[in-house]
């Protein structure tokens, strides 16, 4: 095992719900943080929380779908915290509706976001890490990027794209010591379950994965030995009900 104290993150998404909880539980180890995120206030609401750690807060933002705010907002948290060592691909937008219901312009955002928005961030923080021959990708994905179901046709699209570009970058960079990975969830309870009405209000949140339980997993993961790493890690929860 690694210790990851004193060294740099960066957290798309990290405004709210799985990218707010990265952000707490990498400050706890001692790691900087980036944060960035489509509202500032929410990222900027994280940076002053994190303010309880003894580690470096800096946030900025961008809608990750726009690749020159997302260059600029890289260079913000460059210049607060140094090069990052550790990049979580986390914003990600749901769109759901039978397949003949969707838009053009949801099914086009989505992908902008969930799949170009991983392209414009991990192109930014890459060079440096191939540079240095060391860093870690983190690439939140989710069960709908290996099954597909009724209702989640674009959703699904851009996750399974996600498992590709994850699996194709790992290949390439496990050879300049960069380890990439994907985290696939099933439901976790966010405001996201909540906006998509992915819960029909008859469960028991409590039995669902919270987002603090899938920050876990990161963290353990990241602690890992540098020279392995686990490429997949598919979370569900035991006795959903
Ligand atoms: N919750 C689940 O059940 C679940 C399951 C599997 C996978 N996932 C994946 O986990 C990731 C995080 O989900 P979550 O549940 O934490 O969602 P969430 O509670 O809705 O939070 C999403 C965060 O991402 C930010 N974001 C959204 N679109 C963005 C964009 N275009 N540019 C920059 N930031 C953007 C949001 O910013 P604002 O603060 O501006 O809204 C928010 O802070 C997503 O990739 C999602 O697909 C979630």
């Amino acid at each position: 095992m690694q210790s990851l104290t004193g060294k740099t993150a960066l957290i798309t998404g990290a405004g709210r719900g799985i990218g707010r909880a990265l952000a707490h539980k990498l400050a706890e180890e001692g790691v900087h943080v980036g944060l960035v995120g489509r509202t500032s206030a929410n990222v900027e609401n994280v940076a002053e929380e994190l303010k309880r750690y003894e580690v470096k807060a800096v946030s900025a933002q961008a809608d990750v779908s726009d690749r020159d705010a997302v260059q600029a907002a890289i260079k913000q948290i460059k210049d607060g915290l140094g090069s990052v060592d550790i990049l979580i691909n986390n914003a990600g937008i749901g769109k759901y509706g039978r397949f003949m219901d969707l838009s053009e312009d949801d099914w086009r955002y989505v992908w902008e976001v969930n799949v170009m928005g991983v392209y414009h961030v991990t192109q930014a923080v890459l060079p440096d890490m191939i540079e240095r021959q060391a860093g870690d990708i983190v690439n939140i994905s989710s069960t709908s990027g290996v099954r597909g179901t009724e209702g989640s046709s674009a959703y699904s699209a851009t996750k399974f794209a996600l498992h590709g570009l994850t699996e194709s970058l790992m290949r390439e960079m496990r050879r300049e010591n960069i380890r990439v990975q994907a985290i696939t969830p099933s439901k976790v309870i966010t405001d996201f379950t909540a906006e998509n009405n992915l819960s029909d209000g008859s469960e028991d949140n409590e039995h669902f994965m919270q987002a603090e339980d899938l920050a876990d997993v990161v963290v353990s993961q990241l602690k890992l030995h540098p020279r392995m790493f686990v490429k997949n890690t598919e979370l569900w929860a035991t006795n959903p009900k």
